[in-house]
């Protein structure tokens, strides 16, 4: 098992944790392939029933890491690219998935939520995709389940401007089920796993798919990912990810492209 991706299977319910919290969570491709390899495993074990989502430490997860996203638009990234893997196989997974969100969730970790079926969110949660700050386009089939979840104009905002929806807001826009308190949110999330594993498997999977095509929502990520890797490549995104890494804000003042 990958150092920053844990698991536990325990009364049918597979923990996954995003386990790298000195970097927030940031996801590399090393922990994509570990996370799709978890997701690939759960679809044919029978004895789990429920995935639980989980991120170490004060955030839930930082969005995909940027020094990666540099690497990619520089040409030197050496990875196998495993993210579109682990997209397609939660597209895919049929076993009910609850999430636990405590801190901020950036990007795709902010994405994934839209994937699961049950979130519960701490008072302290902050979720946002600031894919268009980084010079980007959403994915994780983002740009049709956001929408679809939350209205075009909020979607848009979103997208477009990046900010943070802080927890109620993310429940009455219907983002997540609930707010809990930071402290509780583990027992909490534990809870919901419990009642769920105990409902009849065969029939929430069914429920699940009836719910959650899969074969719409990869080709919609098949669709983004082609114009994500487009983007990577353009100078605006090099300024981003090198303004990331100055630690100073991006000039985007440049002609676009
Ligand atoms: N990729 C790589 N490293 C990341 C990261 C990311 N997405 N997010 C955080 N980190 C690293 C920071 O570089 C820092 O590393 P260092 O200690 O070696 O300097 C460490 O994690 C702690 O982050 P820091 O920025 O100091 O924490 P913070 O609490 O002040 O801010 C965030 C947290 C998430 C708001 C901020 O780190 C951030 O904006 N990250 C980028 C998020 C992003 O744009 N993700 C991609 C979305 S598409």
């Amino acid at each position: 098992m990958v150092e920053h991706i844990k698991t536990d299977l325990s009364g049918g319910i597979l923990t996954i944790k995003l386990a790298r919290p000195d970097k927030k969570n940031a996801l590399t491709d090393v922990m994509y392939g570990a996370l799709a390899d978890a997701f690939e495993a759960a679809e044919t074990d029978p004895t789990v029933r429920v995935i639980l989502l989980q991120g170490e430490g004060d955030m839930f997860c930082a969005g995909n890491d940027v020094g990666e996203f540099a690497a990619a638009a520089s040409g030197t990234f050496q990875g196998q690219r495993h993210v579109d893997r682990f997209l397609h196989a939660l597209a895919k997974s049929s076993r009910p998935l609850v999430a636990a969100v405590q801190g901020r969730a950036v990007g795709i970790g902010t994405t994934l939520l839209l994937h699961c079926d049950f979130i519960l969110l701490a008072d302290n949660a902050l979720l946002s995709t600031p894919f268009v700050n980084l010079a980007l386009v959403p994915e994780a089939a983002s740009s049709l389940l956001l929408p679809a979840r939350i209205g075009h104009v909020r979607a848009f905002e979103m997208f477009a401007l990046g900010e943070p929806v802080n927890a109620q807001s993310a429940v009455d826009f219907g983002l997540a089920n609930r707010v809990v308190p930071l402290d509780s949110l583990p027992a909490e999330a534990l809870a919901v796993a419990e009642r769920i594993a105990r409902q009849p498997a065969g029939a929430l999977s069914a429920t699940k798919r009836l719910m959650h095509d899969p074969a719409v929502l990869t080709a919609q990520m098949d669709v983004e990912s082609a114009i994500f890797n487009e983007r990577l490549q353009t100078a605006e995104a090099r300024e981003a990810f090198t303004a990331f890494a100055e630690r100073r804000p991006p000039d985007f003042s440049g002609s676009a492209n």
